[in-house]
């Protein structure tokens, strides 16, 4: 068991969580949370969006039953997070892009961080959609060369994409789909985070399967990011 150290809602239905510990987990990387006793049963997966010394962040929008008890969280209550779990962004060089659509800006945040942190990034750009406001824009400036903004419109639009070697993407599958679809013409590798409903996060039941070119995959175990020219988009 953790504690909270804070919950700010930082817009109507989302919410930055943070928890205190020492914690582990690389960019793209996520945790199965519960703040509740038998029920709801299952735990709820959550992408880390920061780590430091002796915390870990999430950020979330409230969906359901589980969210919605998270959102109610105080300081000092108690949490239980199990992870990192899961396949997260590559380590890469050269020029890089992120595109986050909506929540799936959450774990950018920490990918920005650690890329930024490596000599071989020559340029990262971050790209954020946002169906009514944008949220987090001085946040994530801190580790984007440039960063891109569009509010009720398409963040694709917005893309040089002959400027990048790589996208790393979250969001809406449509989103995710037009990138790759957008990209083949270039030599623009992209790398696509699927999230499918998780009940066991390790690997074990199959909940989470993601169609990819090479048969059925496991979100949890082997995604959540896969390559997107190999994924079977659902969209
Ligand atoms: C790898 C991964 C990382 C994620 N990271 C984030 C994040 O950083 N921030 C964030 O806001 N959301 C994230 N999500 C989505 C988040 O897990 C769901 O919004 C949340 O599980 C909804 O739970 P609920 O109880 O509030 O809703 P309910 O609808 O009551 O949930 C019922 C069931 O459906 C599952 N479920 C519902 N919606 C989703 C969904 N979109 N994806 C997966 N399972 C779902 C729940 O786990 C639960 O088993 C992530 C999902 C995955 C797979
Ligand atoms: S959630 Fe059980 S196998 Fe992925």
């Amino acid at each position: 068991m953790a504690r909270v150290i804070s919950n700010e809602c930082i817009r109507q239905d989302i919410f930055v969580l943070r928890v205190e510990g020492k914690f582990e987990g690389k960019m793209g990387q996520f945790y199965m949370v519960r703040a509740w006793g038998k029920f709801p049963v299952l735990s709820r997966p959550l992408s880390i969006h920061d780590i430091g010394e002796d915390y870990i962040e999430f950020l979330y929008r409230v969906q359901g039953q589980g969210t919605s008890i998270l959102s109610k969280l105080k300081p000092s209550d108690e949490i239980s997070l199990e992870g990192p779990y899961g396949n997260g962004f590559p380590l890469v060089k050269g020029k890089i892009a992120l595109v986050g659509g909506g929540i799936g800006i959450a774990p950018l945040y920490l990918t920005a961080k650690q890329l930024s942190e490596n000599e071989d990034v020559d340029l990262l750009d971050i790209y954020m959609g946002f169906r009514n406001e944008a949220i987090l824009k001085e946040k994530y400036e801190e580790f984007a060369d440039n960063i891109y903004i569009n509010v009720d419109g398409f963040i694709t639009d917005e893309i040089d994409f002959k400027k990048y070697d790589y996208i790393f993407t979250c969001g809406p599958e449509i989103m995710m789909k037009k990138i790759v679809d957008m990209a083949k013409e270039y030599h623009t590798k992209v790398y696509v985070s699927i999230e499918k409903r998780m009940a066991c996060g390790v690997g074990a039941c199959l909940v989470c399967t993601c169609k990819t070119k090479s048969g059925n995959k496991r979100t949890c175990k082997d995604g959540p990011v896969f390559l997107g020219e190999d994924v079977v988009f659902d969209v």
